[in-house]
């Protein structure tokens, strides 16, 4: 039972497992992708399925803002389809004040790749937490492009300031495993003359170079050893971005959620549909394998990416050290992991995995901090967290716990589902509107599941 107040919830344990069949809304990382290239492509693309998050709002508003016609069309009738006037990758206009690019770094920093490359001045600035994220990470491969752009903080924050102009192709090998900075990355190439190669130590989510190639744009990808890979923006003279068609699959961040609850609620059965299965995406599931999960995976379509129904069952499971190489593959899903760590038996290491501080709260502090209220054996690391499981932990009955996800959408929903999982419990999660960043249909989404009432 799910009540929810003006700015939290509080939540009680469900007192049986949960049998659905759900879907979870459109992926936001492509929906980003779908809007940016279908801004930059050369006539009107058809979107399906798009996120109406927060975050991809903000999205679309910023390219409307850059003189871009995004409109809602009625396809399918769930309010989720787009057409998208595409003006070609000189036709965007500047932008007459700031542009706010709300919670999200991913808009942020694709962002800021392509304003570098328009002969026109620009800022973008977001919320407080977007504010404080960092940017040097783009804002030095930008310049060694030969782009005008300065943050807050002598580069380091936003605002960012762009007096977009001529750009330069580069080798860059990137520092830190970011799907977000090897994309700002692409997308300035576009601009520049000459082939630009970008080496990633780690493959990231590839979900630009897959829209780019559909696009007819040259991109190549090359693995030449164990997981590290290089991008190729061919030179692109006189290149034009095709429009497109395209339906979005579901989030697979999102869908973690119910991963979730199928696997830690006794009797339960839970199957998600048509959600994105990119390699660089789901690695939870290969480590929930590793402990001991009953997961089925049934892949229904591969272009331009994979996708397939998701099923789970209840699972009891055992700790491991999460292997390094997938840290990546999973960045996003720490917080809801850290609730299914602590039903595991035995210890669970997360390492290597020192991103999780600057993503839209530190992750591994907002973990160490709710988990230790509701009585989770957890220790902090500067790259990561040791959890101490205890599949008893369902049956706790230690009393109320007041978390806080200080800011954090993904935080948030972790909570929640952390919230369900504790049958004896009651657990009031402060600061959820934030949930609305990625997943405004949460809380339909969960009530929707059966047995699951929720009040208003
Ligand atoms: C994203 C990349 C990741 C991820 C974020 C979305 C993207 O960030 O955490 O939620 O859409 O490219 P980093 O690039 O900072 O790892």
């Amino acid at each position: 039972m799910i009540d929810l107040k003006p700015d939290r919830a509080l939540v009680a344990g469900l007192s049986k497992g949960v049998e659905a069949i759900l879907e979870v809304p459109g992926d936001k990382s492509i929906s980003h992708r779908v809007i940016i290239l279908g801004s930059l492509a050369e006539g009107k693309s058809l979107v399906s399925n798009m996120s109406l998050s927060r975050d991809n709002m903000a999205t679309i508003a910023a390219f409307r803002k850059l003189g871009i016609n995004i409109k809602k069309q009625n396809l399918t009738g769930d309010g989720k389809d787009f057409a998208i006037y595409g003006a070609g990758l000189y036709g965007l206009k500047e932008p007459e004040s700031i542009i706010n690019t709300a919670n999200s770094g991913t808009l942020t920093r694709l962002l800021a790749g392509i304003l570098a490359g328009n002969n026109f001045f620009s800022v973008l600035s977001g919320d407080k937490y977007l504010n404080r994220r960092p940017m040097k990470r783009v804002i030095e491969p930008l310049s060694l492009m030969g782009a005008k752009i300065s943050g807050r903080g002598s580069g380091s924050y936003p605002p960012v300031a762009i007096n977009g102009g001529k750009l330069k192709s580069i080798y860059y090998e990137v520092p830190v495993p970011s799907a977000q900075v090897k994309s700002c990355i692409m997308l300035a190439a576009l601009y520049a003359e000459g082939n630009t190669v970008i080496y990633e130590k780690k493959a990231t989510r590839d979900h630009t170079e897959n829209l780019l190639k559909l696009q007819g744009c040259p991109v190549i990808q090359e693995t030449p050893a164990g997981g590290d890979s290089l991008i190729t923006v061919k030179d692109k003279s006189g290149l034009s971005l095709k429009p497109f068609e395209t339906a979005i699959p579901g989030d697979f961040s999102s869908a973690a959620f119910f991963i979730a609850l199928g696997i830690l609620l006794k009797d339960s059965d839970i199957t998600v549909k048509n959600v994105l299965l990119n390699e660089k995406r789901a690695g939870m599931l290969k480590v929930l394998k590793m402990m001991g999960a009953d997961i089925g995976v049934n892949v229904t379509g591969e272009t331009p990416e994979r996708v397939g129904n998701i099923r789970v069952r209840y699972s009891g499971l055992k700790g491991i050290a999460v292997p390094s190489e997938l840290v990546s593959d999973m960045i996003d899903e720490f917080p809801i992991f850290s609730v299914i760590a602590s039903f595991a038996e035995g210890k669970t290491l997360v390492s290597g995995a020192g991103e999780l501080r600057v993503k839209e709260s530190d992750r591994i502090k907002t973990a160490v901090f709710n988990l230790s209220r509701i009585g989770v054996a957890i220790k902090e690391f500067e790259d990561g967290f040791e959890i101490n499981g205890n599949p008893d932990l369902i049956n706790s009955k230690s009393g109320a716990a007041v978390l806080n996800s200080f800011g954090d959408h993904r935080i948030a929903m972790s909570m929640i589902i952390m919230g369900l999982a504790l049958k004896y419990r009651k657990i009031e999660i402060r600061d959820i509107k934030c949930i609305n960043t990625s997943f405004p249909e949460f809380f339909d989404t969960v009530s929707g599941l059966t047995g699951i009432a929720r009040a208003r």
